[in-house]
């Protein structure tokens, strides 16, 4: 698939780029047929190739030499404790990173075969193909209607916006519980709702990956259940990556883990985060390579 990153590549008829056409860290213990089963990484098409990636913060270092791969019609979890630099490393996907006047990104981020980072880029572009859903849910003070309809109008896209609305909240698995007041203030739906929300107003622009950064740790476990068989649901369509906290979500909802952790100097002053392993979900949870994932995955350090 080859995606174009830069303004002129859009089009504005569908807006598609052309071309392209709860915190629980309790140890997990499930069934090996819960798993997903990934299939060999060398055989699926890359989304994202990130290479000897680190980000610093003025002259802190945050994440340091990042390298894996980011596969298409896949959920790949971003795990570890606090402060290794998941939510640093999930921003430099998107190049929210820019958006932060401290931050630096050295290394590569491919997408799709492209630099990320190249001059002709242009982050808006980006935004709009690679979207994110963030922790606490974020609607605009608009109706339901309007918070949807919002990315298809600013990006100039066509069609019938009845429809549009509609079937990125079919997408979201909304559609039923609020199709009966869509003028109606989205801020006076429950938090579920609108993290659901925010995930249909992400869909409604057709983006071709959709970063979640611990998308469901407000949310009660019904909820956080929904948004998980959302995801299930709507990789066939898009790829995810998602960072979170709680251990036994990234079992049961992704296909690749990726275990990032702090590392410090010998010092002691400086600390920064490296990936520490990435592998098949199964894998890292039942049958790690390194003793860290292991103690981390089975809740003896966190
Ligand atoms: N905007 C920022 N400015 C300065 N330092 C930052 C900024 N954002 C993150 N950091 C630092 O970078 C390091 C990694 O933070 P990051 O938020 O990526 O970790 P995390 O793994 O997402 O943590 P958590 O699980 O608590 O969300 C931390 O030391 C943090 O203090
Ligand atoms: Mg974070």
């Amino acid at each position: 698939m080859e995606i174009n990153l830069t303004d002129e590549g859009t089009d504005r008829e569908t807006g598609k780029s052309q071309g392209s056409r709860q915190s629980d860290d309790a140890a997990v213990n499930l069934e090996p047929e819960k798993f997903q089963q990934p299939g060999p990484a060398a055989e699926k098409e890359k989304v994202f190739e990130v290479d000897g990636v680190s980000v610093s913060y003025g002259d802190s270092l945050a994440v340091k030499e990042v390298s894996m791969d980011i596969h298409k019609g896949e959920v790949t979890a971003l795990i570890g404790p606090s402060g290794c630099g998941k939510s640093t490393l999930i921003r430099c996907l998107n190049r929210m990173n820019d958006l932060v006047p401290s931050a630096k990104v050295e290394g590569s981020v491919r997408y799709h075969g492209e630099d990320l980072y190249g001059d002709t880029v242009d982050p808006v572009q980006v935004r709009k193909l690679i979207g994110m859903v963030f922790q606490k849910p974020n609607p605009f003070p608009k109706s339901i209607y309007d918070n949807i309809a919002f990315g298809p109008r600013i990006t100039g896209m066509k069609g019938d916006m009845d429809e549009i609305v509609e079937k990125a909240l079919r997408g979201a698995a909304l559609w039923d519980e609020v199709k009966d007041r869509l003028d109606t203030n989205a801020f006076g739906m429950s938090g579920g709702q609108q993290q659901r929300l925010c995930i249909a107003r992400c869909i409604a622009v057709q983006p071709d990956v959709i970063l979640m950064d611990e998308p469901c740790s407000a949310l009660d476990p019904i909820s956080t259940g929904k948004i998980e068989d959302l995801m299930t649901e709507m990789k066939r369509d898009f790829s995810i990556v998602i960072v979170t906290h709680n251990m036994q979500q990234a079992a049961r909802v992704s296909d690749r883990t990726a275990f990032l952790m702090t590392e410090l100097d010998a010092t002691e002053q400086n600390r920064w985060g490296r990936l520490i392993e990435y592998d098949a979900t199964e894998k890292i949870f039942t049958n790690p390579s390194n003793p860290r994932t292991e103690d981390y995955v089975s809740g003896k350090v966190g």
